[in-house]
């Protein structure tokens, strides 16, 4: 993993002679696919998608092997995926499968896809029954992250990309969530050196938990999951478009998780609330934010959604809860009366 300013313009450490590239972006990050195909001078073929969760889908996920093949992908040939969590998931998926695998690149341009998406390896597709129903695990040969693409990140997306970071310090250190609330407003706002030791952080918490359990096999890895079992059902509901970006579902799932620790005993009130508080802060849609959202956040319309999360295994519904900062855990058969209740509070914006 690289990560400075004007990366994009720097070399990537992956031999590209002989080798036909791929650049995989969309519409906002085209000018950066064009940086990279000049830098790289190998005469890349580049597809550019509409923005959006849309592309992770079955026919985006058939255009993207569509034009690779049209275009004479071979088994040495390289993907380069520009772009946000999106183009990282689908065009890693097209990648691991293409050809039953090529190398792939992740050139990560939103703070999410930074300090999230583009390390560890999972890429996929949504369904309409759920998100991130069909992938491999496919990990990049490497991952390089320029920092002055953020600046034309649209706050909304930063806010998004941060609530992932807001994650990684609950699941693996309260000493970063006290930087992040001392911090978190120098990396919204773009500071470089806030930006890249933001970034440093969490890729140190996410790559040590990835290496302990690569494959999602010992449980361990399922813990980066935290706040995602009652995200993904909002995203779900809300039809994975703009109304709800998939770091702010994530932030309201975190929300719900806290409180769902409270009352299942685990947890002081004192950290939901701080949890909370940090994320509403952040200009994140928690709290009295949430206003708008009223008709999704019923438990009625997300607990079908969370019993066909990947998670869950027929025992009621599992999820991953917070005994503190720094000490999340797997919970498996949670009483869905427990979970509607939790629903239920933070509906009506009292913790
Ligand atoms: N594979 C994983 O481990 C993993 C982890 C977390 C999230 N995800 C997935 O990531 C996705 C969300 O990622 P995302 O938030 O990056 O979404 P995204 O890729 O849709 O990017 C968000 C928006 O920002 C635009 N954009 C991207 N870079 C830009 C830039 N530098 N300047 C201006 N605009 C830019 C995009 O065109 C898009 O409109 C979800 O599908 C989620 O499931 C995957
Ligand atoms: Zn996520």
């Amino acid at each position: 993993v690289l990560i400075g300013s004007g990366r994009i313009a720097a070399d990537i450490p992956v031999a590209i002679d002989g080798r036909k590239v791929f650049i995989l972006c969309d519409t906002h990050t085209e000018p950066y696919a064009r940086t990279l195909d000049s830098n790289l001078d190998c005469n890349a073929a580049i597809l550019t998608l509409p923005p959006g969760e849309g592309n992770k889908s079955l026919d985006g996920y058939r255009r993207v092997l569509d034009w690779m093949l049209d275009h004479g992908v071979n088994r040495s040939s390289v993907l380069c995926a520009v772009g946000g969590g999106v183009i990282g998931d689908l065009g890693g998926f097209a990648a691991a499968t293409v050809l039953r695998g090529i190398a792939f690149i992740q050139v990560p341009t939103t703070l999410l896809s930074m300090i999230d998406s583009a390390v560890g390896g999972k890429t996929g597709i949504d369904m309409p029954q759920g998100k991130n129903l069909v992938g491999a695990f496919h990990q990049p040969s490497c991952v390089v992250i320029d920092i002055d693409t953020l600046r034309s990140l649209p706050p909304r997306h930063m806010r998004a990309g941060y609530a992932e970071g807001v994650k990684h310090a609950v699941i693996g250190d309260e000493t970063f969530f006290s930087w992040l609330e001392t911090n978190g407003p120098a990396v919204l706002e773009n500071d470089s050196a806030r930006v890249v030791e933001f970034i440093t952080r969490n890729l140190r918490i996410k790559s040590a938990i990835v290496a302990e359990d690569e494959m999602e096999q010992s449980g361990r890895r399922a813990l980066l999951n935290f706040g995602h079992t009652f995200g993904h059902a909002l995203e779900t509901a809300t039809g994975y478009g703009d109304r709800l970006l998939h770091g702010e579902a994530v932030a309201l799932g975190m929300v719900m998780a806290a409180e769902l620790s409270v009352r299942m005993g685990v947890c002081k009130t004192a950290d939901a609330v701080r949890l909370r508080t940090h994320l509403e802060q952040s200009g994140l849609p928690v709290g009295a934010m949430i206003a708008g959202l009223r008709d999704v956040l019923d438990p009625d319309t997300l607990l079908p959604l969370m019993r066909g999360d990947k998670k869950s295994d027929g025992n009621g519904l599992t999820f991953i809860l917070m005994r503190g900062f720094g000490d999340v855990f797997m919970q498996h058969r949670v009483d869905p009366v427990i979970a509607a209740a939790a629903i239920q509070t933070v509906k009506s914006g009292v913790t």
